[in-house]
């Protein structure tokens, strides 16, 4: 067995160490070693975005980064949107806009709009398909997807 370091991340807004191997990926460690099965894997060639996570402020693709890349950071998924029993505002306007089906792609895509949002709070149509041009879904066509993350824009307009 290839030799491990500890690696610390603030998961979530919480503390959180494991052990991890030099080549381990994000992804790996989430899933594996930290019970966060949230963050999907798709392809693990960072085309699908299944696997997406904000890392220190920006969506990454996990399945691209080393764990021991990501030492020290925040990391936040999708299992740390909902705060308190209320679900994010992305979470409930892709929840009334239907903005899935299948939901393999939907933690990738929540954690992208999130993001999304932060960076450009009222998104034209243009910019919110370009925005999430990383995130595949293969089931939905993207309309509803749109319409959730610009549902989601209103809502926290009208709360900020
Ligand atoms: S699993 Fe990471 S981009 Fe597809
Ligand atoms: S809802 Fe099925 S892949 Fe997007």
């Amino acid at each position: 067995m290839a030799k491990t370091q500890t690696v610390s991340f603030n998961l979530n807004g919480k503390a959180v160490k494991a052990d991890v191997e030099p080549r381990e990926l994000l992804i790996h460690t989430l899933r594996e070693k930290l019970a966060h099965t949230g963050p999907h894997i798709g392809c693990e060639t960072s085309h699908c975005g299944a696997c997406t996570v904000d890392v220190d402020g920006r969506s990454l693709k996990s399945c691209t980064v080393l764990s021991v890349q990501c030492d020290g950071s925040d990391l936040l998924t999708v299992e740390g949107l909902e705060q308190g029993g209320e679900l994010h505002a992305v979470q409930q306007a892709f929840h009334e806009a239907h903005g899935l089906q299948c939901g393999f792609c939907t933690p990738g895509m929540l954690i992208r709009a999130y993001r999304l949002l932060k960076e450009n709070p009222n998104p034209s149509e243009e910019e919110i398909r370009y925005g999430i041009a990383g995130n595949l879904c293969r089931c939905t066509g993207y309309q509803n997807i749109v319409k959730a993350v610009k549902l989601a824009a209103e809502r926290l307009a009208a709360t900020a």
